[in-house]
């Protein structure tokens, strides 16, 4: 399925190129990302779903934000530096707009343009989603966890991870007005429980979302 709206772009070309995919189907070029609370779960489910991509033929470039790439590595430590407490949230969102605009350029784009499937872990800030329209992801895989279990499961402390309660449901229930507001782009899936669980769910997710359209289809 082509999912609507996507604008043409000389940095999103996007050739019709032919990928042997699952089950035969032409699945690339595909931009797939996973988000969720630190702790959803997302690399586990991003390892397994390439695993799953890879065997059917459609080995994925998988990716992150921040720090996919050598600028980015250096934003990504400015951004999560403990001693970083007094940053000011505008200049937090630039950051990651700057880190976006390299990871964009250097590694998504190129990937594509080769006519490969993508996974990012971590696109876009949830506030940044919709303000740059030149590389939207076709779906993104939200990994739906409360933050209490997020919490439990990251037990890491970074800058981020230290902020209070109250902002980390702030952003979960900010994660899940964007999957509502925009249902064709988001698969919220609910990441709660046992890891084969979620992946299974993930996969019929891309699945039905892509891999379901006709043979030949370009995207
Ligand atoms: N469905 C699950 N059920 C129980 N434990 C899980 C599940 N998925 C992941 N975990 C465990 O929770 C921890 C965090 O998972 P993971 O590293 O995949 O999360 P993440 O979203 O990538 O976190 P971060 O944002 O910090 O990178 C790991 O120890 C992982 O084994
Ligand atoms: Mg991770």
């Amino acid at each position: 399925m082509r999912t609507p709206g996507r604008p043409a772009s000389p940095r999103n070309p996007r050739p019709p190129q032919a990928n042997p995919g699952i089950g035969g189907q032409d699945v690339a070029p595909l931009f797939l990302v996973v988000e969720g609370m630190d702790g959803a779960g997302k690399s586990t489910q991003i390892e397994r779903l390439a695993a799953w991509l890879t065997e059917a033929g459609a080995e994925p470039v998988v990716t992150r934000e921040p720090g996919a790439t050598p600028i980015g590595a250096k934003i990504r430590d400015i951004l999560l530096d403990p001693s970083h407490a007094e940053m000011d949230p505008r200049t937090e969102a630039l950051l990651y707009a700057a880190d976006r605009a390299q990871h964009a350029a250097k590694v998504i784009g190129p990937a594509l343009a080769a006519g490969r499937v993508v996974i990012s872990d971590r696109y876009v800030d949830s506030s940044l989603l919709w303000a740059t329209r030149d590389l939207l992801p076709d779906l993104v895989i939200l990994l739906d966890v409360s933050p209490e279990l997020a919490r439990g499961r990251a037990g890491t402390t970074d800058r981020i991870e230290q902020e209070a309660a109250a902002f980390h449901a702030q952003v979960s229930e900010a994660y899940r007005e964007l999957a509502r507001r925009y249902p064709d782009r988001f698969a919220m899936v609910d990441a709660e429980a046992a890891p084969e669980v979620v992946e299974r769910e993930i996969r019929r997710r891309v699945e039905e979302r892509f891999v379901a359209r006709p043979a030949g289809s370009a995207r």
